[in-house]
């Protein structure tokens, strides 16, 4: 089959190991925990069950492709009005519609710094699109170097605030010099996949009310704090005319009815998120601690994980990992090739996690 130069050099995303799997792989017995895709460990919401529940004996209809009850739910929370709103089958699926609605032409150039959220790569390579990929700073996305890179040919920049994987914040007031450098044909796109974790902590500013400017896309989800990664549902915030041009090329009925139901329940349980956002402050301490306490150097994180520095071939730790049971996530392919990523997990989670891995080190 002929396909394109640029697809025949892609690489297929790579997730977390899927815990069913490594149970298949290495017969192990006993519990496997996975801490390698920022998830949620309490699971959902109870109410976002029941809604799950309930829902089920009317999956024969196809959803409401407004998804307007969640859509003014939403709105209101967040005090926007619905038509700043979009939903997503994931925010990857938006960040796909993003690139499909605004960057068309042969010549259009994305910009952001690596390593991010790899599917700005993935998506962008998919459509063939010339990617400025810039290295991250200290950890942090480099924004003189983003300034730097923006010509008139630019469509995209995207801005990852807590970064996937370092957990880095870029400052409210760089993201602001992004957006006045950018024309209004350039969209400006702020990842905050991580934002209910990030908003606890003092420095962390508000950033939604920057989609007035009108060159902005705010990307939030309900994959993370919420728990709802496994029904695939997130939202961008935008003024209206960008939101208008997604929905031309969203696909009628992305956001299935079980999402839908599932994310009016979540937002309901707002005990819930808090639960989840505070224990995870709680449980970054305790790993914060012990990495200390072994001479582990990792970056401090405003998200649910953390980058740490084995300061060997992480792969090998990452299989050794595996052989105990814990589901982590090295990030060799990303470059950093001594680095691991850990999700925060629960309080005896992450203590098997640092059992497994002071075993491991002989410390
Ligand atoms: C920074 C970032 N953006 C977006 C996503 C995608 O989330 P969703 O589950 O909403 O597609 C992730 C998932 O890991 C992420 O880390």
């Amino acid at each position: 089959m002929r396909v394109a130069e640029y697809i025949e050099k892609l690489k297929p995303y790579e997730g977390g190991k899927p815990i069913d799997e490594l149970k298949r792989q290495l017969n192990i017995e006993g519990e496997i925990i996975k801490l390698a895709s920022n998830e949620n460990p309490f699971g959902p919401s109870e109410k976002a069950v029941e809604a799950i529940k309930k829902t089920a004996a009317g999956v024969n209809y196809y959803p409401d492709g407004d998804s307007y009850y969640l859509k003014h739910k939403l709105a209101d929370r967040l005090g926007v009005n619905p038509d700043n709103i979009i939903f997503g089958n994931g925010s990857d699926e938006l960040i796909e519609l993003i690139y499909r609605t605004f960057a068309t032409s042969y010549d259009d150039e994305i910009v952001y710094c690596y390593p991010t959220f790899v599917e700005y790569k993935i998506i962008g390579l998919s459509f063939g699109k010339k990617l400025v990929e810039l290295p991250l700073k200290d950890f942090s996305y480099d924004i003189d170097a983003i300034l730097e890179h923006i010509t008139d040919r630019t469509r995209l920049v995207f801005l990852n605030t807590p970064n996937n994987p370092t957990g880095t914040k870029i400052d409210r007031s760089d993201i602001e010099r992004v957006i006045d450098k950018c024309s209004n044909d350039t969209l400006v796109v702020i990842d905050e996949a991580y934002y209910e974790y990030a908003i606890l902590e003092d420095d962390y500013s508000e950033l939604l009310d920057l989609y007035k400017k009108g060159n902005v896309i705010i990307l939030r989800t309900f994959s993370k704090a919420y728990g709802l990664a496994g029904l695939r549902i997130g939202y961008g915030v935008a003024h209206p005319e960008i939101i208008n041009y997604l929905n031309r090329v969203r696909p009628p009925f992305n956001v299935n009815i079980v999402a839908q139901n599932a994310a009016l329940a979540a937002l309901d349980d707002i005990e819930h998120v808090k639960k989840t956002v505070l224990d995870a402050k709680k449980q970054k301490e305790y790993l914060y601690t012990e990495f200390d306490k072994i001479g582990i150097k990792y970056v401090k994180s405003y998200a649910n994980f953390v980058l740490f520095d084995v300061g060997q071939d992480a792969d090998e730790i990452y299989r050794k990992l595996l052989q105990k049971g814990i589901i982590v996530r090295s990030m060799s392919g990303y470059g950093l090739k001594s680095f691991l990523r850990v999700s925060v997990g629960l309080d005896y989670q992450n203590r098997r996690f640092i059992e497994a891995l002071k075993d491991i080190l002989n410390v």
